[in-house]
């Protein structure tokens, strides 16, 4: 009856839904991913009514010892997000999840895993199945091996309708990333392999394009003949928290630049593509990690700071040094901290100034793209003081897009000061941004990789990011440190104001 109504409702066309059922297979699914990103991603689907009326989320562990307690331990997880949790969309959600204990080293677990599967198959005749590898890297090739070595691929229906999903980071540089991409392509067509980043699951990522391509006023100028400059801060306000021992192999470096930085970037710089699909828009982001991993990095020394937060006392409470973290050596010379600035050379960009930021333990969380116009004012002003036209596109906290421009000051003698139009998109009553990896999961399910990244987009990033580590240890860059919670290494405001410029945020 419950299911009847539910199919029943009249559909939003403004909506994605899930139409064909399906077998999510959640490798992982006691970890702290699946807790508070992937189970909540699906209380969030399941309220909206976007899944379909029939599907499996079959989640692996060890620390539970039967389903009941799982469900507990997700349901607690659920409530210590959320304010309310509606009774009935929880009970249609765990009716759908099955606890299956598993360790990733024992065969015998697989052949249970593919019975279990090949059960539910039967009854249930799901279209796809999705492997999701929400477990540390260095499984990821080993479960992709087992998958088929048990058979796990073709129960039920034809081996290339199974997916997998793995999460970042992918490789931990372009070696060790080429290695396990063979061995991934050796069992999962690139078709079938879904890269997540999650900053393409968030809302404002996704409308770059569309402010870029359907706005007549900003797509005519987005070149080097109209913006001076284009700055990227994704600024962090926390620590490393318990995440010490990835953290300090990856540094920010490749904790946000490989990865969400260059997205961010190669979607504001691309060439437009010439039709929205994702072939076509990875192509267009392929060539712009071209260019980076082909750039001429030998003065990188001017155009780069590298930084490492030290403690600070703020309000009588002591902030921890980078160095006196959980599972940080003493003597680390990891980066939380790096600024760069870059040049693309091809004929949108050439000469144009593009300045990326991101750190830890940063004053204020944001995110922000900020995109400087060049000053082309009427030849009757200039004897004034005129602000350059600004648009700010807001990721996160706010979400949101805010243009400044010139006006006359009121009741002034022609005085002209800058003001600007603010579109708050996370203010807007009764809207709540959907959380990434509800967008993510629906797009997986659904076969559409717009939002993933493309081998090809990996390995250049990649190419970019080793080229850069590798000039920074051959001419030991400076590593600064700066006080938590502060605006970062004062040698970063410096690099901008040594090119007449300040940094946005
Ligand atoms: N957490 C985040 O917010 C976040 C954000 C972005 C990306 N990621 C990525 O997501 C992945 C998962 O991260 P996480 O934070 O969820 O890790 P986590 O909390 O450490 O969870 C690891 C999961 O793997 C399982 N596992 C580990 N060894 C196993 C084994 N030998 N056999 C069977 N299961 C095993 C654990 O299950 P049992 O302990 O129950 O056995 C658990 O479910 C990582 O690649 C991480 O980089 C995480």
């Amino acid at each position: 009856m419950e299911k009847n109504l539910i199919n029943n409702l009249v559909k939003d066309k403004d909506q994605k839904y899930i139409e064909n059922n399906f077998q999510f297979i959640l490798f992982g699914g006691t970890g702290d991913l699946a807790h508070n990103k992937i189970i909540p991603a699906f209380y969030n689907l399941a309220a909206k009514n976007i899944l379909p009326p029939n599907y499996n989320l079959i989640a692996t562990g060890r620390r539970y010892e039967n389903q009941a307690e799982y469900l507990q331990a997700l349901y607690n997880s659920l409530k210590a997000k959320k304010e309310t949790i509606d009774d009935k969309i929880w009970q249609s959600l765990s009716d759908k999840i099955e606890y299956f204990n598993l360790s990733f080293t024992n065969d015998d677990d697989f052949i249970k895993l593919k019975k279990f599967l090949e059960d539910k198959s039967a009854a249930e005749k799901p279209s796809n199945r999705i492997f999701y590898l929400a477990t540390a890297p260095g499984f990821f090739a080993s479960l992709a091996q087992k998958l088929e070595k048990f058979n796990l691929l073709d129960v039920g229906f034809s081996k290339n309708k199974s997916r997998l999903v793995i999460e970042k980071p992918f490789g931990h540089d372009l070696e060790s990333a080429q290695e396990l991409n063979k061995n991934l392509t050796e069992i999962f067509s690139e078709k079938n392999i879904f890269r997540i980043d999650h900053y393409l699951g968030k809302e404002m990522i996704q409308d770059i394009m569309v402010i870029r391509l359907t706005n007549p006023i900003f797509r005519a100028i987005w070149n080097k003949n109209q913006i001076d400059n284009i700055q990227i801060y994704l600024n962090e306000s926390e620590g490393v928290k318990d995440r010490g021992k990835y953290y300090d192999d990856a540094g920010v470096i490749k904790d946000m630049f490989q990865n969400h930085m260059l997205q961010v970037l190669s979607l504001i710089t691309m060439e437009e593509p010439s039709e929205l699909t994702a072939a076509e828009i990875s192509q267009k982001k392929v060539a712009v990690f071209k260019e980076l991993a082909d750039n001429d990095l030998s003065n990188i020394d001017e155009h780069i700071v590298r930084g490492q937060y030290d403690s600070n006392i703020i309000n009588e409470q002591e902030i921890k040094s980078y160095r006196d973290e959980d599972e940080i050596p003493a003597d680390s010379e990891t980066a939380t901290f790096l600024a760069l600035k870059l040049f693309l050379n091809n004929q949108r960009w050439q000469g144009v100034p593009i300045y990326l930021k991101s750190g830890k333990r940063l004053k204020e969380k944001e995110a922000t793209i900020a995109i400087e116009f060049k000053s082309n004012f009427h030849n009757a002003y200039q004897n004034q003081q005129i602000e350059n036209n600004l648009l700010l596109i807001k990721i996160q906290p706010d979400e949101g897009v805010s243009l400044r421009f010139n006006t006359r000051k009121p009741a002034s003698n022609n005085k002209i000061i800058p003001v600007n139009m603010e579109f708050c998109q996370s203010c807007q009553q009764f809207f709540n941004s959907p959380e990434n990896y509800e967008v993510l999961i629906t797009d997986m399910l659904n076969g559409d990789k717009t939002l993933f990244t493309s081998w090809e987009e990996v390995s250049y990033s990649w190419k970019f990011i080793d080229k850069i580590q590798q000039k920074t240890t051959e001419k030991s860059i400076k590593l600064h440190q700066y006080p938590a919670l502060s605006n970062g290494p004062e040698a970063a405001q410096q690099l901008l104001a040594a090119d007449g410029r300040k940094w946005w945020d």
